[in-house]
């Protein structure tokens, strides 16, 4: 196939490093997310939306490391207090003076808490709320939603037939479909006395909140007793005060990670100081000491380096420029819907703010069942088609507010371009996807 040719063609240095890897590594990978077939592209640097590859391809990035860098690649405000920072040294294992005001900011555009504690990832800031939920209820039970990603842990699973979970760790775990208040509410109401917590991403991978269901999951768990975490992980990048700013729904625990590091590894949850009371240490008189109720730790926990270059994002992200993004964001999914719809082609383009996203799919995508119709094969050889023209998009595709006006055109001429060469594959594999009016033209 002529996209694939191609994809080889253009990318013998990263086919290479991949070989390599491969020697060291399982399938020569450290994030599943980052492997595709017929191999992953090998990057080497990056600026404002360009990425370069080790090939020297250069592409507009529209991945941001999985939506992580909304100021874009190398933003001189973040290296310049990434060096000064430097100066100080790397980690001095004790508390330094830049979590506090990281957590200042953070807390400053949240409703919903006023007291914060920092992990170095968003899987173990999911952990962490999940737990000290357990502990402030004293019940053992928590819900999700199917499909739902909240790290790679075994509390949590995507679907409840993990294979590599022992029951009695699954049996802890109840699922609801996204988007399903009714489904929700059933849940939450039948297992109240020993249901913990409810984790809920407010927008879900690519999926927006139907009207109702964030507000019905939202007052159902407060009139049960139930504790609501939004893993706001992806989604705070979407206003000034994340999803729940947006959407106007507060949760009792907020989980997040990626922008908040401003490029190294973070994660943070936020909560009134009643939940978060497991983890407070009395305040005693030596020779006594105390301990929490819920001690946790972590190596790298606040990573001086994460705190400052978060605070330098945070800095310059200021309400209206959520607004700019939104707008680009919109740019972009229309435009796309216009290509697809020029090419007779019925896919559905979704997404919110600086988000968008393309499944191969005639129907529209609002849960997991829904977004399992995607045909897989034409949405990976529509990336690697948009590679082959210098435009990186995978997973979680997302802009930052270094995206030009230029860039969005060059992503819709690409994605055009692709369409037209997989046209074919497309007949053979999805023909309900090509619309009625391009059929009977036929
Ligand atoms: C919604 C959501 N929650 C949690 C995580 C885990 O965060 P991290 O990769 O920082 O551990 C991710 C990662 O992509 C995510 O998308």
């Amino acid at each position: 196939m002529k996209i694939i040719d191609e994809y080889f063609s253009r990318n013998q240095s990263s086919f290479k490093a991949y070989e390599k890897a491969k020697e060291l590594l399982p399938s020569g990978n450290t994030r599943s997310a980052l492997y595709w077939q017929p191999f992953p592209l090998c990057m080497r640097r990056g600026t404002d939306s360009h990425i370069w590859d080790v090939d020297g391809n250069e592409r507009i990035d529209f991945n941001y490391n999985n939506t992580t860098l909304i100021l874009g690649h190398n933003h001189p405000k973040v290296i310049e207090a990434v060096r000064a920072q430097l100066e100080y040294g790397t980690v001095l294992g004790a508390a330094t003076e830049t979590e506090p005001r990281l957590a200042d900011e953070i807390l400053g555009r949240l409703k919903s808490g006023d007291k914060i504690r920092f992990t170095p990832t968003g899987t173990e800031a999911n952990m962490q709320a999940i737990r000290m939920a357990r502990a402030y209820t004293g019940k053992p039970l928590i819900a999700k939603c199917l499909g739902g990603y909240h790290g790679s842990w075994d509390a949590v699973p995507m679907m409840p037939d993990a294979s590599d979970i022992p029951r009695s760790v699954k049996d802890n775990t109840l699922y609801f479909p996204y988007n399903d208040a009714v489904a929700a509410e059933a849940l939450i109401k039948k297992h109240r006395d020993q249901l913990a917590v409810v984790i809920v991403e407010p927008t879900m991978r690519d999926m927006t909140p139907r009207p109702g269901f964030l507000e019905v999951v939202r007052d159902v768990t407060e009139d049960n007793d139930v504790l609501l975490v939004f893993d706001e992980v992806i989604s705070f990048r979407l206003s000034y005060g994340g999803a729940q700013g947006l959407y106007g729904v507060s949760p009792d625990i907020t989980a997040m990670g990626k922008i908040i590091g401003g490029g190294f590894p973070v994660g943070a949850y936020v909560a009134k100081e009643e939940y978060m009371s497991p983890l407070s240490i009395p305040d005693v008189k030596l020779p006594e000491t105390a301990s929490p109720r819920l001690g946790f730790s972590g190596t790298f926990n606040a990573y001086p380096l994460a705190m400052v270059a978060g605070l330098a994002v945070l800095k310059e992200m200021k309400n209206s420029r959520y607004d700019d993004l939104a707008k680009i964001g919109e740019e972009m999914r229309t435009g796309l819907r216009r290509v697809f719809e020029e090419e007779c082609i019925n896919v559905f383009v979704g997404g919110v703010g600086s988000f968008f996203s393309v499944s191969w799919t005639d129907g529209e995508v609002y849960d997991h069942v829904s977004s399992m119709k995607v045909d897989r094969g034409l949405f990976h050889v529509f990336n690697l088609g948009m590679m082959n023209r210098g435009v990186f998009i995978l997973g979680h595709p997302n802009i930052s507010v270094v995206q030009t006006g230029q860039d969005i055109q060059v992503a819709l001429e690409a994605a055009r371009a692709t369409v037209r060469d997989m046209k074919f594959l497309i007949r053979e594999r999805a023909p309900t996807l090509i619309s009625a009016s391009a059929l009977a033209d036929k």
